[in-house]
């Protein structure tokens, strides 16, 4: 460019920024802010906080992190991070700890864009609200003044992932981490033991990754399957995956739950370990026709045990007899314990057939010494004594409802899928509780009513729009029970997902809707309000390229 050139440019930029400061008068509406999940309170005000000008960050150590991430977020969403110098316009980010931990003020004005937040998380959040703003100005590098206060409605919210059924690599765990991050959500529930495959490995018991990890073959089509593609499928994490994933959520202030799941879809373990069954001397059973044939083989030649490799439920599960499957379970839950940080520790609970422990006799013993009168109080007597040792390491169980049967275990958190039932009666007892209802929070359910137009999925119907209705705290309960629900959470099980691509349809946008249930105000959601603001959010899946589901914004209303 020459010199001449470069001159004239100067002073027309010059000329332009001195006469026409339209920035300053510019007139901002809610539409400047549409944000997913929805800000307690929005105050717009006129002219803009200038993103192609010089900056400088303010900020403390503690928020090292989170000034990195805004400066990643600036460098995605405008293909380059604003020039950095000590006397630019000033973007400031702040910690008050007179604030709610997850409670944030978030401010721009023409002369500073400034962050408050009642900790490193609240910031982190008031960032996500950021980039959805950053997007929706259509590349002016700008925010609009304004101001925003913002906090949760509830303290859980929670996502959950099977990657028993399906195995997601450390690559795409991380990048599930980063779409909760956007979402504001702070729990990822990892249910990481299935029947067809255990995920986690165990250095004491190596072969329950070793050979619980993998899968001869899979069922094909929907269950119980048209036949078997007889191709050896699975994965695992090292214990150093594990740390990575762990330390990548804790920066993007999401806690994670793992879920070691018992008595039931344990056949992982049991055929890498059939010493845990009630009759490890009996074959695991596949649905009619569509066993594997290495497994068919395997079985011909003594290894009975098999990794399930069609999906259901099935009645080969941990014995509750026995003292050997406890010291096991205790075992693997001291280097699970070890692992993640999370105060609560997931033993599933859900769907565990009672037939073996009615035939076993270990088991039948055990009932007689401890005088229980069925099987229901069995698993009652097995998730107690795992809460009592979990306790007994200062951490808290979380089961599904089903652990409601036969007497719940003293402290326990109670998921409530099958409806809210089981959620109603543990709040009633006053048991904590998190929402999570097949009708409402199962993303592995269809997206839309003709389901022949849609990829494979397990059935039901759950549109967006029916997430959005969700409410976790029913009008059964009174105000004082109702402050037992923690919170709201969204289950993505694995049988028809078996790519991240397809995850993500299933995930997005029915997230952006349990997202909005468990943050916002129940009084400050409204659909068609939602339906709009939602198109914003989707200007940051595309920037990300996630893959998402559209038929929400091909309804009217949305445009
Ligand atoms: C569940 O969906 N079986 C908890
Ligand atoms: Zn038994």
């Amino acid at each position: 460019m020459s010199s001449l050139l470069r001159l004239t440019l100067v002073f027309l930029f010059l000329f332009v920024s001195c006469n026409s400061p339209k920035y300053l008068e510019r007139m901002n509406e809610e539409t400047d802010y549409y944000i997913v999940p929805k800000p307690k309170k929005l105050i717009p005000a006129n002219g803009a906080f200038l993103l192609n000008q010089p900056v400088t960050f303010n900020f403390p150590d503690e928020l090292r992190q989170e000034a990195e991430f805004l400066r990643k977020y600036l460098y995605e969403d405008f293909g380059e991070t604003p020039d950095e110098k000590s006397d630019g316009s000033l973007v400031l980010l702040q910690v008050n700890e007179k604030m709610g931990a997850e409670s944030y003020i978030l401010e721009s004005t023409p002369e500073s864009l400034s962050i408050e937040g009642g900790s490193p998380q609240a910031v982190f959040y008031a960032l996500q609200s950021l980039r959805q703003i950053i997007l929706k100005q259509n590349g002016d590098r700008l925010i609009p003044a304004g101001r925003i206060e913002d906090q949760p409605r509830f303290t859980y919210r929670g996502m959950h992932l099977d990657v028993g059924r399906h195995f997601f690599n450390t690559e795409e765990v991380k990048q599930y981490l980063d779409i909760l991050a956007l979402h504001k959500i702070n729990t990822f529930h990892w249910h990481l033991t299935e029947d067809q495959g255990w995920r986690i490995e165990i250095k004491k018991y190596p072969e329950l990754t070793k050979t619980g990890g993998f899968r001869n073959g899979t069922i094909v089509g929907h269950f119980p399957g048209t036949s078997n593609d007889n191709e050896r499928y699975g994965g695992f994490y090292t214990q150093e995956d594990v740390k990575e994933i762990v330390t990548y959520a804790a920066k993007r202030h999401i806690r994670i739950i793992p879920e070691i799941e018992m008595p039931g879809h344990s056949q992982a373990a049991i055929a890498a370990y059939p010493f845990l069954s009630c009759f490890p001397e009996e074959k695991t059973t596949v649905p009619e026709g569509m066993m594997s044939s290495s497994s068919k083989e395997q079985q011909e030649n003594g290894r009975i045990k098999i990794v399930q490799e069609s999906w259901g439920v099935y009645s080969d599960v941990y014995c509750a007899g026995k003292e050997e499957t406890f010291e096991f379970l205790e075992n693997v839950l001291d280097e699970v314990m070890e692992l993640f940080p999370s105060e609560y520790i997931h033993i599933g609970g859900d769907e565990c057939p009672k037939d073996n422990w009615k035939r076993c006799p270990e088991c039948q013993k055990r009932m007689t010494q401890l005088n229980l009168e069925n099987e229901h109080e069995l698993q009652s007597y097995f998730i107690q004594r795992m809460e009592k040792y979990i306790n007994s390491k200062g951490k808290k169980i979380i089961g599904w409802d089903e652990i409601l049967e036969g007497g719940l275990a003293p402290n326990a958190t109670v998921m409530s899928w099958r409806g809210e039932a089981g959620g109603i009666e543990a709040a009633e007892q006053s048991h904590e509780v998190i929402m999570s209802p097949t009708g409402y929070c199962y993303f592995d359910y269809y997206q839309a009513e003709n389901s022949e137009k849609e990829p494979l999925a397990i059935g039901g119907y759950l549109p967006v729009e029916k997430v959005y209705s969700y409410h976790p705290q029913p009008e059964e309960l009174t105000q004082s029970q109702q402050q037992n629900i923690l919170g709201p959470q969204a289950n993505l099980w694995t049988e028809y997902i078996d790519n991240f691509d397809k995850l993500q349809y299933m995930l997005l946008p029915r997230l952006a809707a349990i997202s909005e249930v468990g943050w916002t105000n129940r009084d400050d959601r409204k659909w068609l309000d939602f339906q709009k603001r939602l198109s914003a959010l989707r200007k940051v899946y595309d920037r990300q390229n996630y893959r998402y589901a559209t038929h929400v914004f091909e309804q009217p209303e949305a445009h």
